[in-house]
């Protein structure tokens, strides 16, 4: 098998217009990741944190990397969210956030070759296993950059506008 950004996007914008279109891209996503070897050959090489493949009201598709060592803090995406790992492993951890602040509610390693979806008013929060990077297809159905969602202190629990600048406060490095 052989992975191609161009048609994986336009895949998910065919699930992404279907009457269910969460089961639809998470179809997409389980039927890609069968064979990471062959995303990890054919994502377009990148620097830093992430790649859009794709970027509209309706869809959203990045490749992403999290840095060994670094908490990526709770937040949430107000829309479905598709996580699929071809290198290392992402742990995520999702949250529940109520009156009484935010509780660690699971923990789910997803390793290469695995998927992991999260419902929009998921919360997670992201750090990577043995010590590596991690790489992965993240699809979101909606506008990702463009939607108000929010970051939540690990220690308060507190709720706070998602910005550049909460992100970077909020980052934490594991040691
Ligand atoms: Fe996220």
């Amino acid at each position: 098998m052989t992975f191609n950004p161009e048609s994986f996007v336009e895949e998910l914008r065919a699930a992404a217009r279907d009457p269910h279109p969460a089961r639809a891209v998470n179809a997409v996503m389980k039927s890609t990741m069968a064979d990471p070897a062959a995303v990890a050959a054919g994502v377009p090489d990148y620097e830093g944190e992430e790649l859009a493949l794709l970027e509209s009201d309706e869809l959203s598709v990045y490749c992403a990397r999290f840095f060994a060592g670094q908490l990526v803090p709770p937040h949430n995406h107000k829309m479905p969210a598709f996580i699929g790992v071809y290198e290392g492993t992402e742990i995520n951890q999702l949250f529940r956030h109520d009156e009484s602040g935010l509780t660690l509610v699971a923990e789910k390693h997803v390793g290469a070759g695995e998927t992991l979806s999260i419902g929009g008013e998921g919360i997670h929060g992201v750090y990577t296993g043995d010590g590596k990077d991690s790489l992965a297809l993240h699809v979101y159905l909606g506008s990702l950059k463009t939607i108000s969602r929010s970051l939540f202190d690990p220690e308060s629990g507190r709720e706070m506008p998602f910005t550049d600048e909460n992100y970077q406060a909020l980052l934490q490095s594991l040691d």
